[in-house]
Parts: C-alpha cells; structure tokens; sequence
C-alpha cells in the first residue's frame, strides 16, 4: 500500500510541476546526488584525472570523505562542522604523506622537550580574555604549501614575521623556500622542525623576502641570498615550558607562537567551522602557528591557528581548537612542542 501511494504521490508531481521535478528528484538519490557533488567538486578545484580509472578511484575516496563528513555533521552533538575542501579525494595516508612535513629530532619524538631552557614570558601578567594577532595586523594572508611536506617553514616564517611586525611594525611577507633549501639541519619537502629553521636565520644573519625568494613547493639548491637582501631577522629563540596551558597563553599573549600537533584524522582533514575537539592523539605530524585565543559566549575556550592549506580548509585557512580540554598536552598534543622566536 505504502508503495503504490509513493508512486502516485511522485506521479502527480510529476504531473503538476514539468519534467524538471523528475530530475529534482532523481538527484535525491544518494548516489547520483554523490556524483553531482564530486562533478562540482572538480571544477571548484580544478582537478584533472589522468583516466576514467584514476577518477573511479578518486570518486571512491571522494564518497568515503563525503559520507563522513555528512554522518559527523548529521550528529548533531558536534561543536564543529566538517566540508569539502581541496583535500577531499585523499585518503587520510595520502594527505599526511604530502601536505605536513613535521620531523622532530628523535629526542623529542612524541616526547616533551626535555633540555633546561630559559623563558621569557614566563612572569607576564598582563593576559587579556582574549587576543587575535590577526586583527591586529601582525599575520599575512593565508598561504598554502602545496604538495611539499615543510610546514614547518611555513610555521616558522608566520611567527617571524609576526614577532617583526610587532617589534618594527611593519610586516614582511618572507621566505619559506629560502628555509626549505638552505637549512641543512632539516630536509626540505621531506620534513623538519620549527629549532631548527630558527638557528639557521640567527646564524645566516637573517632572511629574504618571499619577492626575492618565492615559493616553489619543490626542494631546490640553496641560492646565495646577498646581505642586501636580508628583510628581517631574529636574535633568539625559546621553547615554551612544555604541556602547560597556561605557560603557552602567557607566550600567545605576547606574540605568535609555533606549534607541533597531532593533524592526523579524517575530521582534521576535513575541518571546516567551529570549535574543534575532534579525534586526534599526540603523534606529531604536523605544524602551524597560534595566532590568537579566546572563548565562545556559552564559555568554550578556543586557540585560533593558522594553518598552511589555503584558505578552502577550515575558517577561510584558520582553525579554532579547543583550550584547556583536560590533558597537559592539550588537544592533539598541541602543548608539548611550542617554541617562538626573539626579536
Ligand atoms: C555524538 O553522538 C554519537 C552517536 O550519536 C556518538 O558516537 C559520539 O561519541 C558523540 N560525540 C560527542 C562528541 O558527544
Ligand atoms: C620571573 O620572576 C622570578 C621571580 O621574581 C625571577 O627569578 C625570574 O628571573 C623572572 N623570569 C624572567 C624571565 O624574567
Ligand atoms: C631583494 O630585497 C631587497 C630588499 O627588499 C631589495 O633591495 C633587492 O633589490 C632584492 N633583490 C632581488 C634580487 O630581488
């Protein structure tokens, strides 16, 4: 019975309202509905598949994200919302493989720093509720670092570049591929830490500008960057005391701070709005910037960062990660591993 009303149900829509109706509801179904948003997905990207088997296989990987997305938005339990964005025909693997790039020394791999260390910021008092270093003009546009694993240079260079503006007040776009070819301690597109992109600027006696040195997402040979062409540089840098809250506000209070986290899960992956308290653990595969804090107004408190994926990934290329979420190492360990430059 139930079957034969549907039936007489459509066809009198069908009826009533043209041939469009009919297609308006054949979209409905599941899957072509999957296929039309992936067709949109492709041309909002520009995305271009070697084969008709290349595309079957990256529509499959395309519905999985799809359907994730969907269920986790669909709970309605969630504090933050997931979308499409450039990363989804990418499994999980794939993406960590190619748009991270965190490397720490063994000694630090997955553990708190542990060398004695001095910090600075350690008595200030002056924490207000909230601060955004974005709108107080000491953070350049989003950038995107492509298929070359060196977060860490994009981390490091946003808090040089903030740390500048403070103290100068004017604001430098500087070089990430100059970090990424000459700092031998790291390696390039394959990975490295934010320590040791800040030795190499000390000891080369600062950096370039991205105008001068621009960004290849690809490892190249060092180019000799003349003393002329230095736009800024840094006297030092200090490692926030580690999985300590309260340490890193006193730091983000004063100045952009880089981070190491845990970037490894589908719901990171696919982040798009909101406060994020996803899945996610302490295996350290990623880094960003924090560039700010606060709290919402039902009181859920949020660091603001700065990622290096565009702007199609999160809020317009920034996230918003839950503060205080319970453990000393912070949400997807984002505690254990901050460090900023000194100017
Ligand atoms: C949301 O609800 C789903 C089941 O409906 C549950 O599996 C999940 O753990 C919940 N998540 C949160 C953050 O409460
Ligand atoms: C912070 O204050 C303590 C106690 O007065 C002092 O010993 C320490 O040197 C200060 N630290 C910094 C970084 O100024
Ligand atoms: C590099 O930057 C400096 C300072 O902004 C400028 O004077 C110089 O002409 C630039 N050099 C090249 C090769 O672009």
């Amino acid at each position: 019975m139930a079957l034969s009303f549907a039936g007489n149900l459509s066809l009198c829509l069908g009826l009533m309202l043209g041939s469009w109706a009919v297609h308006a509801m054949s979209r409905t179904l599941p899957e072509a509905s999957a296929e039309q948003k992936f067709e949109q997905w492709i041309g909002e990207h520009g995305r271009t598949y070697a084969d008709s088997e290349e595309k079957g296989n990256r529509f499959e990987i395309f519905v999985d994200n799809l359907r994730f997305i969907e269920d986790s938005n669909h709970a309605g339990n969630r504090t933050f919302k997931l979308g499409l964005n450039a990363f989804s025909d990418l499994t999980v693997e794939e993406f960590l493989a190619i748009h991270t790039g965190l490397s720490l020394p063994p000694v630090h791999r997955n553990h708190p720093w542990t060398m004695p260390f001095s910090f600075m910021h350690a008595n200030v008092t002056d924490v207000p509720d909230s601060i955004d270093w974005v709108e107080k003009g000491a953070v350049n546009a989003i950038k995107d670092q492509g298929q070359c694993g060196c977060c860490w240079a994009f981390s490091t260079i946003a808090t040089v570049e903030s740390i500048t503006q403070i103290k100068i007040g004017n604001l430098p776009e500087l070089s990430e591929q100059q970090l990424v070819d000459c700092t031998s301690g790291n390696n390039g597109c394959n990975g490295g830490w934010m320590d040791t992109a800040f030795e190499y600027i000390i000891q080369n006696g600062g950096i370039t500008s991205e105008t001068n040195y621009s960004y290849r997402a690809t490892d190249g040979t060092c180019n000799t960057v003349a003393a002329s062409s230095i736009v800024a540089t840094i006297t030092g840098y200090e490692d926030v005391p580690t999985n300590n809250e309260g340490e890193l506000l006193k730091a983000v209070a004063m100045q952009p701070v880089s981070i190491a986290l845990d970037a490894s899960g589908q719901e990171f992956q696919s982040y798009s709005s909101g406060i994020f308290n996803g899945n996610c653990g302490t295996l350290m595969t990623h880094a960003v910037a924090i560039v700010g804090y606060g709290s919402t107004e039902d009181g859920t408190k949020y660091w603001k960062i700065r990622n290096s994926w565009g702007e199609t990934w999160g809020e317009a290329g920034y996230m918003r990660i839950q503060r205080d979420f319970g453990q000393p190492e912070g949400l997807c360990g984002l505690a254990m591993h901050p460090s900023y430059p000194i100017m």
